[in-house]
């Protein structure tokens, strides 16, 4: 005794910042989330998490990005039901849309409202289908590209009303949004998380939700059921991703810190003005989100097949 052993040097995770790509718009549903469990990660971990995003082509370029990154803990994404339906929209990707990722957790879902320029003709969903069906060679449909939320929800869309639409593709919904505003695009299918503040503003219009049960920031605004449009509906979930062949203590630290994040009160209530809430503790594991993320894929496989409509 009396002589003590040297401590082996344990490199410390965090020691430098994280990066958090979001595969869209900044400014957006994706972002916003993102932003929100970035900075509760980082106070968890006690270190910096930024957000870079990396937007375009649905959602696919910044996919790619963070599966091409060092799986070591400091390039993670955040993405959303696209995880989902990527693989069967895209036929030729530059990298693996499932195997090229280890899930961390889960972080919400996020409920869905078709909305419109404030100027529609419309003053409810059946004189907006009406009108829909009357101009379909006029209406366009903004969306994120193909892979985003909002062009599977647009699909949904036509697909109920069996009316094909011209659509408008942007590196997100928060510069489609700009437009939809300014009246220079008609129709969009958006996250709460983006059009809460607009439609409470009268800067646009809200027509249907696309769950089940309204919400409570929007409590005037139908759901589709309700306003006489059955079958569609589509939330939208969001989850934590790292590279392929990460360390299992990193992506646990990982997972630990989003938990925490998803604790923290101020996010709660954020969440909660735009509409949703954060998972369950147990959802915000890989194990649950892994399982989440197959039986998806496989949900919206055969629906996008019918709808025929494929990037390439
Ligand atoms: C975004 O963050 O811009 C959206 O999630 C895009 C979308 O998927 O519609």
């Amino acid at each position: 005794s009396g002589l003590a052993l040297p401590a082996l040097a344990q490199p410390r995770y965090p020691d430098r910042t994280i990066t958090v790509i979001v595969p869209f718009a900044a400014g957006g549903p994706t972002d916003t989330v993102a932003r929100l469990v970035a900075e509760g990660m980082g106070r968890s971990l006690g270190g910096t998490v930024v957000v870079e995003n990396v937007g375009g082509a649905g959602g696919t370029l910044g996919a790619q990005r963070t599966a091409q990154a060092r799986p070591d803990g400091y390039t993670v994404l955040v993405h959303h039901i696209g995880m989902a339906t990527i693989p069967t929209l895209y036929r030729r990707l530059a990298y693996d849309p499932v195997n090229g990722f280890e899930p961390v957790g889960l972080i919400t879902e996020v409920p869905m409202t078709l909305v419109a320029k404030r100027n529609i003709e419309a003053n409810n969903l059946q004189e907006l289908i009406a009108l829909v069906r009357r101009q379909r060679d006029r209406i366009n449909l903004a969306n994120a590209g193909v892979g985003a939320a909002s062009h599977l929800c647009g699909l949904l869309f036509q697909s109920a009303l069996q009316v094909p639409l011209t659509t408008v593709p942007y590196r997100g919904t928060a510069p489609a949004m700009n437009d939809l505003v300014a009246g220079t695009v008609d129709l969009m299918c958006d996250q709460t998380t983006n059009t809460t503040e607009q439609i409470r503003a009268g800067t646009i219009r809200a027509f249907a939700l696309t769950t089940e049960n309204r919400v409570s920031a929007l409590p005037d605004v139908p759901t589709a059921r309700e306003a006489g449009l059955p079958n569609f509906e589509v939330s939208v979930w969001h989850g934590l991703y790292a590279p392929r062949n990460t360390p299992r203590e990193i992506v646990s630290r990982l997972s630990t810190a989003l938990q925490a994040a998803l604790s923290d009160q101020n996010l709660i209530r954020r969440f909660n003005d735009l509409g949703t809430e954060p998972v369950a503790q147990d959802k915000a594991t890989s194990e649950a989100h892994r399982a989440f993320w197959q039986a998806d894929i496989a949900r919206w496989r055969p629906i996008i097949q019918a709808a025929g409509q494929y990037a390439d």
